[in-house]
């Protein structure tokens, strides 16, 4: 078939869309927990980059240097980003240090804030998608944070007296603003250093964090005693945040053992609703031992994986797979991919796993799980029409513009990716229809695969996988 009956044909799929929306409204509780924070949000040139290295006297050796993925000077904030930018990916790396917070500010500054955070921005979505009741977890919440959440009487947290209330309405006086540098960059641009020219190849962003809560998953008691409630009824809940901890804590505490409390603490939240869905998005998760603790530990109590290419080879480095790991990085396509999460799905044994590509959603689930192919394929085309909104408008704060880009068709890219999934998938496991349905069944599995819809020149990118992976799963009835 070619390309444009192929597109035709996404169309059609496609069309189920605003009927998946509406199936939101039918959920009642969603808890979001861990992380939401404050984003300062910039798009920055390659040029503006030069200009505060030499206005700064920043020292070259020291960006250009191969070293830890954390900041501890201004010149690693600025080697992080050029990693990013020379390869067009996303990271995000923990500032150690106030100074280099404050640097950022006076120097780099911001376009605007927005509401950040894995917890924070699905709980946004969640909000907007009409599902009724969605709790959302705050380590703080100063008036500051709580006005970036949307004003919904839907979107619920606790307040200073430990009561449930509307979120963007919460001023607990004495919480601490946390705030992240999301610094975007634009494919195609050049940065000029040393004599040498790096372009980016694709655009995307590099996060600096300061953020001493979420650092240590700071868990705020009232939140977690309302949720044991048995009104609360989660029958989705998303976790996140995990990607923050390290190893051993600055106060001598282990990030093990943070993740093994809050396992124990959520396993009393599901307990109003024991039919739900716990679903963790795996995030860039810097530290190798956090990172192992949690596929190792908490991934074996969830049902739902989400993570995107990086995050992807990252698993793939702590599961005793670095080889694939390396072939992976050295070519990113959905064959390698896919490769990487059937490696994923034999450790961990998580019934339900998403990657989000570029260009491709897949799914890679346990044979008879209990969302079908069917409804995993239409949750995941209306999660790729409300990213394709949020990427082409730069938020989605009203209900109107979610659907905004119905009737797009998917994209090239998409289809590539598609066509290079049925060929393994046809040596694998036989001849499918992958490429026109989306969907592979067989004894044992189920692989769903949606080609998605590219916008040209994205307006944001920040928080995509979050806003994918949540209306994927939830939109997927
Ligand atoms: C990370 C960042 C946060 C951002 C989010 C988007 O959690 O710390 O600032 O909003 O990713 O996914």
């Amino acid at each position: 078939m070619s390309y444009s009956d192929l597109k035709e044909k996404w169309l059609e799929h496609y069309k189920t869309a605003p009927a998946q929306l509406d199936k939101m409204g039918e959920v009642n509780g969603l808890i979001s927990a861990f992380n939401a924070n404050v984003d300062a949000v910039i798009k920055v040139s390659g040029k503006s980059i030069e200009k505060i290295i030499s206005e700064n006297k920043l020292n070259l050796s020291e960006i250009l240097k191969d070293g830890e993925n954390s900041i501890l000077s201004n010149e690693d904030a600025i080697r992080g980003f050029l990693q990013c930018f020379q390869e067009g990916k996303a990271e995000e790396w923990l500032i150690e240090d106030k100074t280099v917070f404050n640097w950022l500010n006076e120097t780099v500054g911001y376009d605007k804030l927005q509401m950040g955070g894995q917890g924070g921005i699905v709980a946004n979505v969640m909000a907007i998608c009409g599902v009724n009741s969605v709790y959302v977890h705050c380590a703080s919440s100063p008036k500051e944070q709580s006005q970036l959440f949307l004003d919904l009487e839907n979107l619920l947290t606790v307040d200073e007296k430990g009561q449930i209330a509307q979120a963007s309405k919460v001023d607990r006086k004495n919480d601490l603003p946390l705030i992240h540098w999301i610094i975007e960059f634009d494919k195609g641009d050049t940065i000029n250093l040393g004599g040498k020219t790096y372009m980016c190849p694709k655009a995307n962003r590099f996060i600096a964090t300061y953020d001493p809560l979420n650092f240590k998953l700071h868990i705020d008691e009232q939140f977690s005693k309302c949720m044991v409630q048995d009104s609360v009824q989660p029958e989705y809940i998303i976790l996140s945040g995990y990607q923050m901890l390290h190893e051993t804590l600055k106060d001598g505490t282990k990030g093990a053992d943070k993740i093994d409390d809050s396992k124990a603490m959520i396993k009393s939240w599901r307990k109003s609703c024991p039919d739900n869905l716990l679903h963790l998005e795996v995030a860039s998760t810097q530290d190798k031992a956090v990172r192992r603790h949690l596929i190792d530990s908490l991934v074996d109590s969830v049902d739902s994986l989400g993570f995107n290419e990086r995050e992807l080879i990252d698993i793939l480095e702590v599961i005793g797979e670095e080889r694939l790991a390396v072939k992976c990085e050295a070519n990113i396509n959905a064959q390698t991919m896919f490769e990487g999460m059937l490696k994923i799905y034999e450790y961990t044994g998580c019934a339900r796993m998403q990657l989000h590509m570029f260009g491709l959603y897949l799914t890679l689930q346990k044979k008879g799980f209990k969302v079908t192919p069917m409804q995993n394929r239409d949750g995941m085309q209306l999660a790729a029409t409300v990213a394709a909104a949020k990427a082409g408008t730069g938020a989605i704060n009203s209900k109107d513009v979610l659907l905004w880009a119905q009737g797009h068709k998917v994209s090239d890219v998409g289809l590539n990716e598609l066509t290079k999934l049925q060929n393994l998938v046809g040596e694998k496991y036989g001849q499918s229809q992958l490429l026109e349905t989306g969907i592979f069944e067989n004894d044992s599995i189920e692989i769903i695969a949606v080609p998605t819809i590219l916008i040209e020149k994205p307006v944001t990118l920040v928080g995509m996988g979050d806003t994918i992976s949540s209306v994927s799963l939830v939109g997927a009835r």
